[in-house]
Formats: structure tokens, sequence, C-alpha cells
């Protein structure tokens, strides 16, 4: 198959595909970079797929993808979806969103919630779909307005701006039984101020570690892990790349709810192809509203 691609997802984990192998090989020097897109099929030359088809895969940062074989990790876009959407809520981030906080959190209604990266495409759908579980939920964001974005839009009940307040002061204030579950995106820091607060049973979900992607050297582990031995805590990671053959049962229950608008959806689109460096450098800098994408053709 020939495909067009025309919209390229941006996400944090390409900075560490660009460094070292991991749980994928490392993209070498002169190699297309490697990241998620949606795309129109051109010509096929596979039974499955017409000229026409917009379809989902790891097709890189180019304008065209060939896929060859099987058309194996390629997946039509289910009818009438648009393709913001699909690449965000029922895309990678909505998915992890949903397995990593149901499936490694184990959410129970009433129980507190906190995650940081709170006002990214993923942070914010793990917080909204603690909330419509009926948990407590506090996000931790850098600004006054993504906390307001949480805390006026998404629903949260209340979010700490990193970059201007004491966390640990605020977590004491909003967490005084501690913290069940602590969705991490950002690791550094922030994880280690949070397991000081880890509540009796409590589960950190090691879903990322964004303060570190850039660091030349691997920075110093948590110093409150023991906390995790105190209150009997659990702390486990996932790659959500073990979940995808799960999808369809993760937006079944997402789609309703984004319908309903309890559960918003916030897309930041930039243009251009050559813009993809930048683009991906806005995850670091916090500059994104949302998922992140790149549209690079109509
Ligand atoms: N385990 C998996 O399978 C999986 C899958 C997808 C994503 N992830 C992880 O989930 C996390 C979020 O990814 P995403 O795609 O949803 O991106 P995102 O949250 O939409 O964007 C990244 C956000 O990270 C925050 N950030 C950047 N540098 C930071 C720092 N030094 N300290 C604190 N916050 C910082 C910024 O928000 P502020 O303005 O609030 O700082 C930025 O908007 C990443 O760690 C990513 O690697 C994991």
């Amino acid at each position: 198959m020939l495909i067009r691609n025309l919209y390229l997802s941006m996400d944090p984990t390409q900075r560490g595909w660009m460094a070292r192998d991991s749980y994928l090989p490392a993209v070498k020097i002169g190699e297309v970079m490697r990241s998620f897109a949606v795309g129109r099929v051109e010509t096929s030359r596979h039974p499955g797929f017409v000229p026409g088809d917009l379809v989902q895969g790891m097709f890189g940062w180019q304008d065209y993808a060939v896929v060859a074989g099987e058309g194996r990790g390629v997946t039509k876009l289910p009818a009438g979806t648009p393709i913001p959407l699909a690449m965000s809520a029922f895309g990678a981030t909505g998915l992890t969103a949903y397995f990593g906080l149901l499936d490694v959190g184990r959410p129970v209604a009433g129980e507190t919630v906190v995650v940081s990266g709170a006002a990214g495409a993923t942070g914010s759908a793990v917080g909204q779909i603690a909330k419509i579980k009926g948990c407590r939920t506090i996000g931790i964001a850098g600004g006054a307005e993504k906390c307001a974005w949480l805390t006026r839009e998404a629903g949260f009940d209340a979010a700490i701006d990193y970059k201007s307040e004491d966390v640990a002061a605020r977590l004491a204030e909003l967490c005084p039984k501690g913290i069940d579950i602590y969705f991490d995106n950002v690791g550094g820091e922030l994880l280690d101020v949070a397991l000081a607060r880890l509540a009796m049973r409590g589960r950190v979900v090691l879903c990322g570690a964004i303060s570190g992607y850039n660091a030349t050297e691997m920075p110093p582990g948590p110093k409150n892990y023991l906390s995790l031995l105190i209150n009997r805590g659990r702390m486990e990671g996932f790659i959500i790349l073990d979940y995808l053959h799960r999808a369809g049962e993760a937006i079944q229950e997402l789609a309703p709810w984004i319908a309903s608008g309890q559960l918003k959806d916030r897309v930041d689109i930039q243009e251009g192809l050559e813009n993809a460096p930048k683009t991906l450098n806005r995850l670091f800098a916090g500059e994104n509203q949302g998922k992140q994408l790149l549209k690079i053709a109509d």
C-alpha cells in the first residue's frame, strides 16, 4: 500500500526512541523518524484496503509511507470518526489513560487520584475517567491557565501549579488521608513528593517520566520509595502497545463519555511537515494544549 500521511502524532516517547533502545529499538541516524500517523490509502495491492481508506499506523515523519507485506500494524479508522479524535481520546493517549488507570491503577469509587502532566493528552483523560468512576481527582500541571482549565472545564476537584506552588504543602492540604493512586507522567521530583504522601495500599502507575527525557545522565532514583514498603503500596509500569488489541473495548466505553461531554478532549494542531521537530519540542516546553498533532496534508 502507498499511504499519503495526513496527521502525525507527537509523543514524548519519541525523544527516547531517538536516544536509546528501550521497548522499541532506537531510531538510527538517517532512518525516517518513527511516529504514529493517520493517512489515506493512495494505491493498494492488499485485498483488505482500497484507495481512499483512512488508516493509522507507525508511518513516520514523511509525506508518503509504503506498507509492505500483510499490512500488519495498519488499522482502518472507524467510519465517521474525526481524525483528531481518533488520534487523541480514541488513540494511543486515550487508551493509555484508560488502561493505565483502570487496569494498572484499579481505582475504587471514593479514592483520591492524583495525576501529573494533568493538562496533557494522557493526564487530562486520566483525571476525567477517574472522576467518572467516582474518585476525587487532583491534577498537577504547569501554569495558571492549565490549572484553571482542569478545574473549570475538565471537572478536576483541584489543581496544583507545580511551577508556582509548593506541591508537597498543597498535597498535604488536599489529600489529608493520602494519595490512593498517583498516575505519574512526569517522574523526577514530583514522583518523590507524591510517594511521600501515599495512602495505605496506594498505587503508583508509572506511565512516563517526561521531566527526565532530555537528561544526558540518568537522574537519581526516588528517595521516598520506602513509602511503598511502609504503606504496603505498589508501583507498576506499563506500555500501551501491550493493550492495543483491547482498543475496541476501551473505545466502546470512551465513546459515550465523549458524546455526552463528560470526557473533554483537547487537541492542539500545528501544521507543516517542516515543523515536526519544533512541534515535538512543544511537549517539552509545555506549550501544547492537549493532544499534540501535526497536520501535514488535507
Ligand atoms: N506508558 C505508555 O505506554 C505511555 C503512552 C503514552 C504516553 N506516555 C507518557 O505519558 C506522558 C504524557 O504524554 P502525552 O503524550 O499525554 O503528552 P502531554 O501530557 O500532552 O504533553 C507533555 C506535557 O508534559 C509536561 N512537561 C514537560 N516537561 C515537564 C517537566 N520537566 N516537568 C513536569 N511536566 C513537564 C508539559 O505540561 P506542563 O505545562 O503541565 O508542564 C507538557 O504539556 C509522557 O511521560 C509519556 O511518555 C506513556
